[in-house]
């Protein structure tokens, strides 16, 4: 039996948009809500993330404001907050939400612009997302994501052997799967030599290894397991894990062990009564193409310093043993952060329909969803699978 199901799933294309906040929110709610072959009337609940927009764009309190945008006004809403994991948090909380009964059909979103766009340049922009690390130890010394992310990278080339031609690897495999996509960011493809001879960002990140800052929204309609059969296309939603790990970074024994997507994974994987042998495909949070390695070693996905290799040798391509990141990943899809979780379970819905278009996978049966806050700080893991 599943937890709960998704029956509709839609997204915005992620990149640059000049629209506000509840515009670029209602087209992807809209795109939902066909998909889900519903209206706005049918809809109980609405769960929602938005990680930053008080501080980029001054608009706060988006809940009522999306909710009567879309044409939902007096439903009740619930925000949430978890960095770069806040619509996978919205999500799990939705699951629980109708698998405990207190309600049947719930809109789950993201929505967030941090392009320039929203008057923010990169240097604010990267000051903004540092407040989500630790403000007394880690925001005085000027650290920010792109160093967090090459501080775990670079402890993993040295316990791992793991090399800069690894993490180009990734690179090329995510901007070859994003150009396949036509919701990505980036349709550009890259090379080995082009992400190697880029310029450096954070040792060893150059800005091929980097995601970008992006717009989007992304959102899904969960449904309880009971519910779901008078739908035309559910997918099972069999087990969700989430966790947090200890900030900040200096705390952490094995900073590129990220030991909450361990113990997320081990959640989401027991609930499901599977194993990570058994998945088919993986969306992972590659805000840094290192981060895509250390994820997948942690979902199990690969071998303890494998990530690297398994990029290199093409075991994690579209066509591999696992292939990781067919949407084109946050390298090349991009990273509206607030979006990022329920585009992963759009991304993941669509293979698992058969309906992902160009990229879509032989014989995708189940997959699962790595969506990562902060300093590795927030985990939420989810293991999705067909309806037989
Ligand atoms: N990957 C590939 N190409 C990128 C890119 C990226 N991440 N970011 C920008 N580009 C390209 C642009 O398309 C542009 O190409 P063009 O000259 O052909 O038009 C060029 O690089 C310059 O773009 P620009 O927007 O000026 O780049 P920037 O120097 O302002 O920003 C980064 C580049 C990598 C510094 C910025 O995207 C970044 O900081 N990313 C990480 C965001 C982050 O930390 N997210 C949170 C993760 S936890």
């Amino acid at each position: 039996m599943a937890r709960a199901a998704v029956v509709g799933a839609g997204m915005t294309k992620f990149g640059v948009h000049d629209t506000p906040l509840q515009e670029l929110f209602g087209q992807a709610a809209l795109d939902t809500f066909d998909d889900a072959g519903i209206t706005p009337d049918e809809v109980d609940a609405f769960y929602f993330g938005n990680a930053m927009g008080g501080q980029t764009e001054n608009d706060t309190h988006l809940g009522p404001k999306l909710a009567s945008h879309v044409g939902m006004a007096g439903v009740p809403v619930q925000r949430f907050e978890d960095a770069c994991a806040t619509s996978s948090n919205a999500f799990k909380n939705a699951v629980e939400a109708v698998e405990a009964g207190v309600h049947d059909v719930v809109l789950v979103g993201g929505v967030e612009r941090c392009t320039p766009e929203t008057g923010k340049d990169t240097p604010e922009m990267t000051r903004i997302f540092a407040s989500a690390s630790h403000r007394q130890y880690e925001q005085p010394t000027g650290l920010t994501f792109p160093g967090v992310f090459a501080l775990f990278t670079k402890r993993h080339m040295h316990e791992h052997g793991t090399t800069e031609e690894h993490l180009a690897n990734v690179a090329v495999k995510n901007h070859g799967n994003g150009s396949l996509n036509p919701n990505a960011h980036f349709g550009k493809q890259t090379t080995v030599e082009e992400a190697l001879d880029a310029p450096k960002v954070a040792d060893p990140f150059r800005l091929m290894d980097c995601c970008p800052f992006s717009d989007g929204a992304s959102a899904v309609v969960v449904v309880s397991d009971d519910y779901a059969d008078s739908f035309d296309a559910p997918v099972d939603v069999s087990g969700i894990g989430h966790a947090t790990d200890v900030v900040p970074i200096g705390d952490k024994e094995k900073p590129h062990v990220t030991q909450a997507a361990r113990d997320a994974a081990a959640q989401a994987y027991e609930q499901a009564d599977t194993t990570a042998d058994a998945m088919d495909f993986a969306e992972v949070h590659d805000c840094f193409t290192g981060a895509e390695i250390l994820a997948s070693e942690a979902l199990g996905l690969v071998g303890e310093g494998e990530g690297g290799p398994a990029a290199a040798e093409g075991r994690t391509a579209r066509d591999g043993e696992i292939p990781i990141n067919p949407s084109g990943g946050l390298k090349a899809k991009g990273h509206p952060i607030g979006a990022t979780g329920t585009a992963q379970i759009v991304e993941l819905t669509e293979h698992l329909r058969g309906t992902a278009g160009e990229r879509q996978l032989d014989g995708a049966e189940r997959g699962v969803a790595h969506n990562l806050g902060g300093d590795a700080a927030t985990t939420v893991v989810t293991v999705m699978e067909a309806r037989e």
